[in-house]
C-alpha cells in the first residue's frame, strides 16, 4: 500500500452495506466481512451497516462520506440502494442505478447484449401460468430453467427431460414473474473479471456438481478454479473482449465479473454479468485479481477509487 493511496481515503469514513433481504444474504455477509478486514488492515475508518427497511436512518445517523457496497442479489444489486444512495449524496461503489438494474435481470440485460451483437445462449421468455408446451417446438432437451432476477444459482435448473421441466418451471417462477428458457450449452464455463475499464483475466470452473449450482460455488472442495482458463489464445482474447463489451453495454463502471460458457468449438456464449461479484477472500473475483498481482486490499482499494472516480 503507497503513502498515495492512503492519502486518497484518509479521514473518510467507508460504510460497508451488507446483508439485505435477498436470498443471497448470507453470501453478502461473508464479502462484508472481507471487505471490512481488508478496510481496516487498510487503516479506514468503517462501519458495517446491515441493510433493512431503516437503512436510509442508519445512513444519516452513521455519517459515512463512501458506501462500499458488499449486497448480492435484489435490493443490493438492481439500483435500489444506489437509487438511495444518489438521493442521499453519497458516493458508492460499482455500477450506477440503471447498470445495476439491467444487470440484475437477465432478461433486461440479454437485449442489450443482443442489440450489440454480443452472442448469448438461443432463449425463451415464459411468464409464470403461461402453457410451456411450446418449448418443446423451439428447443430440444436439455434447457436451462432460470429466474429472471435471481443470483447464486438460486431457482436455476438444468432439465435433462420431459418430465423434469414442470418442477423446474414452477420452481423458477417462485422467484419472479417471468423466467428464461435457454439452450444448453456444453462446454467450459469460465468468469471474466473486469476492474476499472480493463478485463483482467478469465478463470475457469469446473464444478464436481452436474453444474455450477449454490453448493458447487460456496463448499470448499466442491469446484476447482483453473487460472488462465484452458482456452485456445483466440478464444480466450474473443471472451476478454467480449466480457469488456457486455460491462460497456450495460453501462457498468468499477467491477464487474461476466460468466460466459465457451462451447465445444470455442466460441464464447454470455450467460450474464454480475455487478456485484462475491468478494470473500475465495471468490472467484479477487481470485483472478490475484492471479495478475492484484492482492486483495489493493482490488478493494481500487474499487473504492473508480467510486469517487465515477
Ligand atoms: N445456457 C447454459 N448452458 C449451460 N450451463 C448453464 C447455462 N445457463 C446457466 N448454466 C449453469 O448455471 C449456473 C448459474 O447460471 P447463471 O450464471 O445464469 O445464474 P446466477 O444464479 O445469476 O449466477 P451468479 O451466482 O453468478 O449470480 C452457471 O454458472 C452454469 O453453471
Ligand atoms: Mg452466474
Amino acid at each position: 500500500m503507497s503513502d498515495t493511496q492512503i492519502a486518497v481515503f484518509k479521514g473518510k469514513r467507508v460504510g460497508v452495506l451488507m446483508g439485505g433481504s435477498s436470498t443471497e444474504r448470507e453470501i453478502s455477509l461473508k464479502t462484508g466481512e472481507a471487505v471490512l478486514a481488508s478496510l481496516k488492515r487498510q487503516e479506514y475508518a468503517t462501519v458495517g451497516i446491515d441493510v433493512d427497511e431503516r437503512v436510509a436512518e442508519t445512513l444519516r445517523k452513521e455519517r459515512i462520506d463512501l458506501a462500499f457496497i458488499a449486497l448480492h442479489g435484489p435490493k443490493g444489486e438492481d439500483g435500489a440502494i444506489q437509487g438511495l444512495l444518489e438521493i442521499l449524496n453519497i458516493p458508492y461503489t460499482g455500477s450506477g442505478v440503471l447498470a445495476s438494474a439491467l444487470g440484475m435481470n437477465k432478461i433486461a440485460s440479454r437485449k442489450i447484449f443482443l442489440f450489440h451483437k454480443l452472442p448469448v445462449p438461443e432463449f425463451m421468455i415464459l411468464g409464470r401460468g403461461e402453457d410451456f408446451n411450446r418449448i418443446f417446438e423451439e428447443f430440444e432437451l436439455p434447457v436451462v430453467v432460470k429466474p429472471s432476477c435471481q443470483g447464486s444459482s438460486v431457482g436455476v435448473s438444468i432439465v435433462r427431460d420431459k418430465a423434469g421441466l414442470s418442477a423446474a418451471i414452477h420452481l423458477a417462477c417462485k422467484y419472479d414473474p417471468e423466467i428464461l428458457v435457454e439452450k444448453y450449452i456444453a462446454g467450459k464455463e469460465i468468469h471474466v473479471g473486469i476492474v476499472g475499464n480493463q478485463a483482467l483475466g478469465a478463470i475457469e470452473v469446473v464444478p464436481k456438481t452436474a453444474f455450477y449450482d449454490y453448493k458447487a460455488k460456496y463448499t470448499p472442495g466442491m469446484s476447482t478454479h483453473i487460472f488462465p482458463a484452458r482456452l485456445s489464445k483466440e478464444s480466450y482474447r474473443i471472451s476478454l473482449d467480449y466480457g469488456l463489451a457486455a460491462h460497456r453495454a450495460l453501462g457498468c463502471s468499477g467491477y464487474s465479473r461476466v460468466d460466459i460458457i465457451v462451447d465445444e468449438q470455442g466460441l464464447p456464449y454470455i450467460l450474464e454479468l454480475n455487478t456485484l461479484p462475491g468478494m470473500t477472500r475465495t471468490s472467484l473475483l479477487p481470485e483472478i485479481a490475484r492471479e495478475v498481482g492484484i492482492d486483495f486490499d489493493t482490488l478493494v482499494y481500487k474499487i473504492l477509487l473508480w467510486a469517487i472516480q465515477r
